[in-house]
């Protein structure tokens, strides 16, 4: 007999390069409706000409239905996140910014455990809740951690370390890899200068470690990114000989030519 010709596509074998993940934090830095939707709308041109990035924007609240409104259907290139989110889940919360609000609105990451707000007094477990809390809603956890300063005997990677276990600590293990871990040396941000490339290789190589001693291989595939004065200039160099997977960008993010500067870097 002969055998029948198959028309079935043979599964392609080509693995799917990962595209770095950049990351804006607008913090409140743009206070205009215009200047928010004019940066929307020129992040997002470059995000969908990117094929070696996933871009995520994060305006504060106040700008998130505009930017809804201004990518819903659109290239999926540039995707929405939040800054924070509450604690607490939809009901009489006066205030608050709730997860299922945000994800309803298509922020499909959140940034949980900023230094900016644990330096308003947001413990690891405030941040674990939070973490749990965009989770649940199909969000993923953009969770931050990093030193305050460094001691010459190393302290400081025990307490990086306590950091991560206790902001993961309500994420199930089986879903560890799809969390995104963004490392922020708190005296990088807002500064002149990024941290070295080398240190912040060691410390992705640290944190690599970390998770799979925790957490197990699941661990393995966490996306580790890296925040703290990155512009245009070193962006390159930190994506690619660094060990991380993407950027957390603060000030170069309300910049359209700076913040698309590094999406070509990706
Ligand atoms: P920066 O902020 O890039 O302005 O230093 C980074 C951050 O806070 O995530």
């Amino acid at each position: 007999m002969i055998a029948k010709k198959t028309t079935a596509k043979a599964p392609s074998t080509k693995r799917q390069p990962v595209k770095k993940l950049i990351v804006g934090n607008w913090k409140a830095n743009v206070e205009k409706p215009a200047e928010a939707n004019n940066l929307l709308k020129l992040i997002r041109a470059k995000a969908a000409k990117s094929k070696t990035a996933k871009v995520v924007a994060c305006p504060s609240w106040a700008f998130l239905g505009m930017a809804y409104a201004a990518t819903k259907g659109k290239s999926s290139s540039l995707v929405l996140g939040v800054q924070d989110v509450s604690l607490y889940e939809a009901g009489s919360r006066t205030g608050e910014n709730i997860a299922s609000v945000a994800a309803k609105l298509g922020a499909t990451y959140a940034i949980v455990g900023h230094s900016e707000r644990r330096a308003m007094g947001e413990t690891d477990e405030v941040v674990a809740r939070k973490a749990a809390r965009a989770f649940e809603q199909g969000m993923t956890p953009i969770v931050c951690v990093g030193e305050a300063d460094r001691d010459a005997h190393g302290l400081y990677l025990g307490l990086i370390k306590k950091q991560v276990l206790a902001s993961l600590s309500e994420i199930p293990k089986s879903k560890m890899s799809s969390i995104v871990l963004a490392y922020e040396p708190v005296y990088a941000i807002g500064a002149k200068k990024a941290l070295e490339v080398g240190d912040i290789e060691q410390m992705a190589l640290y944190l690599r470690k970390v998770l799979v001693d925790a957490f197990g291989n699941e661990a393995a595939s966490v996306r580790i990114l890296y925040g703290g004065s990155v512009f245009p200039d070193t962006a390159r160099s930190i994506l690619h000989e660094a060990g991380v997977d993407g950027l957390l960008i603060g000030r170069a993010s309300v910049d359209a030519a700076q913040f698309n500067t590094i999406i070509d870097c990706a």
